[in-house]
């Protein structure tokens, strides 16, 4: 028996969404697997030199645990060959790629008949926010709320470019969570939280000059977490005008400029020169399943 898995990468937050709104790219986790003697992982593509080849792997973990959840102790050994063009630590949604893939290989191995929403019941209570693992598992955008379980509205967004910007170093979400407020005021929440509806409403109704406004107001994680990423104002600021709106995808370090093909074919050249050591990549929403 064999299978293939493919797992889209995410971005997160979207500006003010913190925790909750996220949109799936055209960037994938790949799995090909095959019934085999023992557990081996293969990486074939460059840049997973360092993932776990055996039962140590992230998605033998998540998909051990997910049969654990359905009253198996154990699953079938199998090679499985990895291939990914997600960038990882890098804010690009690898590790909820990795959750989704653990899971879907346990829903193959074991025929669970597991709905959408059960599997993402079960990859939101692992990473303990859906902003990642719910448009990596449905597509398009994802606004979603977790506490317990989680409550969430799926939108297809379409003729925009996520021009991701990605430098060379990485950021742990665990250090970039920790630079973040403990609490806030009952002002400073009612102004974060407005902006984020806004937001949400912008996202719905695809006002995206709008959206990229309240990008530029998010309270809850960008003005602590930009200290991190050096170049993040001289990005923000060479793109302003042509773009509707950069922001911090996910915990960061790589920024995304919500734009067109049409600012992309007129300016991106220029910004690559500008900027020539972070790599510069124009991405799509991945809509299946919307
Ligand atoms: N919403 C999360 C954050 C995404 O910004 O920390 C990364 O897990």
């Amino acid at each position: 028996m064999s299978w293939l898995i493919k797992v889209p990468a995410t971005t997160a937050n979207l500006g003010a969404g913190f925790d909750s709104v996220g949109v799936a790219l055209n960037l994938y986790l790949s799995l090909k697997v095959d019934l085999s003697e023992k557990w081996r992982f293969v990486p074939l593509s460059e840049g997973m030199d360092e993932l776990p080849r055996d039962e140590g792997n992230l998605i033998y973990q998540i998909a051990l645990q997910t049969a654990k959840q359905f009253g198996y102790l154990d699953l079938p050994a199998c090679n499985v060959e990895m291939t990914s063009n997600i960038p990882l630590t890098r804010g690009l949604g690898s590790s909820a790629t990795a959750i989704i893939a653990g899971i879907e290989l346990a829903v193959c191995l074991l025929d669970l008949n597991l709905s959408k929403e059960e599997k993402l019941e079960i990859a939101t209570a692992i990473e303990g926010h859906p902003d990642n693992v719910a448009p990596s598992l449905l597509g398009g955008c994802v606004i979603g709320h977790y506490d317990q379980e989680v409550d969430w509205i799926h939108v297809p967004i379409h003729d925009l470019v996520f021009l991701a910007i990605i430098p060379d170093f990485e950021l742990k979400t665990k250090e970039a969570r920790a630079v973040l407020p403990k609490s806030f005021s009952y002002k400073e929440s009612v102004q974060a939280s407005s902006v984020a509806n806004v937001s949400v409403a912008a996202i719905c109704r695809g006002d995206w000059i709008t959206l990229g406004n309240m990008m530029r107001k998010d309270h809850f994680h960008q003005p602590y977490r930009k200290k991190l990423v050096p170049h993040y104002d001289k990005i923000v600021e060479l793109l302003d005008e042509e773009v509707y709106g950069t922001f911090l995808s996910g915990a960061g370090p790589t920024l995304i400029a919500l734009t067109s093909k049409e600012v992309i074919e007129r300016k991106l050249a220029d910004w690559q020169t500008i900027f020539p050591k972070l790599n510069w990549l124009p991405l799509e929403v991945e809509n299946r399943g919307v």
